[in-house]
């Protein structure tokens, strides 16, 4: 029988930070490992489109994120593992599904919104339809589970209606499909715990997978830790989050308590904290710096990935154009 297939995505905006790694990219090695799906870890560049970075900024960032994404623990040998632009498939299946897709669900999206909201000179119509794109992504390969973080299930199930508005009107059998969440869905910034971490409020706020022990403890540092009012203020539930899955069990436990107690002293958990990031992601680093050394391998490793989903993807859009009535 054959296995259920998982499809994600990550942007190519350069280095992995704690909020990708928690909320999908650690989820992600975890499902490939478990040998129970059928795995399709995808670069997005054609989404970074609707952003403001150069092409060479671009072609650089792809780079970057092939790279972490392999010291990351993604294993082309067990998952398929591709850059977007290489299966064109992708953007013919998006013009197909934007002629199902009422305008009205897209202005609906928060995505969207924030966005346009983020980048007022340059609200463009790729922002617009971007989660048709998406889509695409995920249906080209039949995908049943999209492991993402919280600030992404409102496209995946948006991903289901269209999914259904296809179907019905074409007579296809596109599949269902469920956004898959960890425990940790949305890491907070570091320095406004009401948001979720992103690199695009500014880099003390992120940390990077790849982060120097310097680096790390001040950022974690200057992290924002005070109660506004009564109860565990955000940011320090960040903080103890982010212990929770880097630090040791039985020190979480004491911290808990002690932050019960209100005995709990922040620039200790944050030194702690420090220490353990910098510990756990030592060989990541160390991985990274030989992928870096030897482009032409992850060149490689790309080149088969694109060829493996392609075929895929040509079977698929060979069935949709027939039930379209194209070619
Ligand atoms: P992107 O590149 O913004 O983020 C990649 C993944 O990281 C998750 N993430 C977070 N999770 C928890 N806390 C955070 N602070 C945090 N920040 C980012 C995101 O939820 C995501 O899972 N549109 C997608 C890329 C995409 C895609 C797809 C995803 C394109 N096609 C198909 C799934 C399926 C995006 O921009 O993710």
């Amino acid at each position: 029988m054959s296995k259920p297939v998982i499809f994600s995505g990550i942007q190519p905006t350069g280095n992995l930070h704690l909020g990708n790694f928690l909320g999908a990219v650690k989820q992600w090695v975890e499902l490939q490992n478990s040998g129970t799906y059928q795995c399709y870890f995808c670069i997005v560049d054609y989404h970074s489109l609707t952003g403001k970075m150069t092409a060479d900024e671009r072609r650089a960032q792809v780079m970057v994120t092939a790279t972490e994404l392999l010291a990351a623990g993604i294993d082309p040998k067990k998952s398929t593992l591709f850059i977007q632009s290489h299966v064109p498939e992708h953007t013919e299946l998006s013009w197909i599904f934007s002629s199902v897709t009422p305008m009205a669900e897209l202005e609906r999206m928060t995505q969207f919104k924030e966005k346009s909201e983020n980048q007022k000179q340059n609200i463009n119509a790729g922002l617009f339809t971007y989660p048709i794109l998406q889509t695409a992504d995920i249906l080209l390969y039949q995908a049943t589970h999209v492991p993402v973080g919280e600030d992404q299930v409102q496209h995946v199930e948006l991903t289901r209606d269209i999914a259904r508005w296809f179907n019905n009107r074409y007579a296809y059998n596109f599949p269902e499909t469920a956004a898959v969440l960890t425990e940790t869905p949305r890491v907070k910034s570091l320095l406004e715990p009401d948001k979720k971490m992103s690199k695009s409020l500014g880099q003390g706020h992120v940390i990077e997978l790849g982060e120097e022990s310097s680096s790390i403890e001040k950022k974690i540092q200057r992290a924002v830790t005070a109660t506004a009012g009564g109860g565990i203020a955000p940011g320090a539930q960040n903080l103890l989050l982010l212990y929770k899955h880097f630090g040791d069990p039985a020190r979480y436990e004491r911290f808990i308590r002690e932050e019960k107690e209100g005995t709990i002293r922040y620039g200790e958990l944050k030194t702690e904290l420090s220490s353990a990031l910098s510990n756990y992601f030592a060989d990541f680093r160390a991985r990274k710096q030989k992928l870096l050394a030897n482009p032409d391998r992850v060149a490689k490793i790309f080149a088969a990935g694109a060829k493996q989903a392609r075929e895929v993807a040509q079977t698929t859009m060979k069935q949709v154009r027939q039930k379209i009535g194209i070619r």
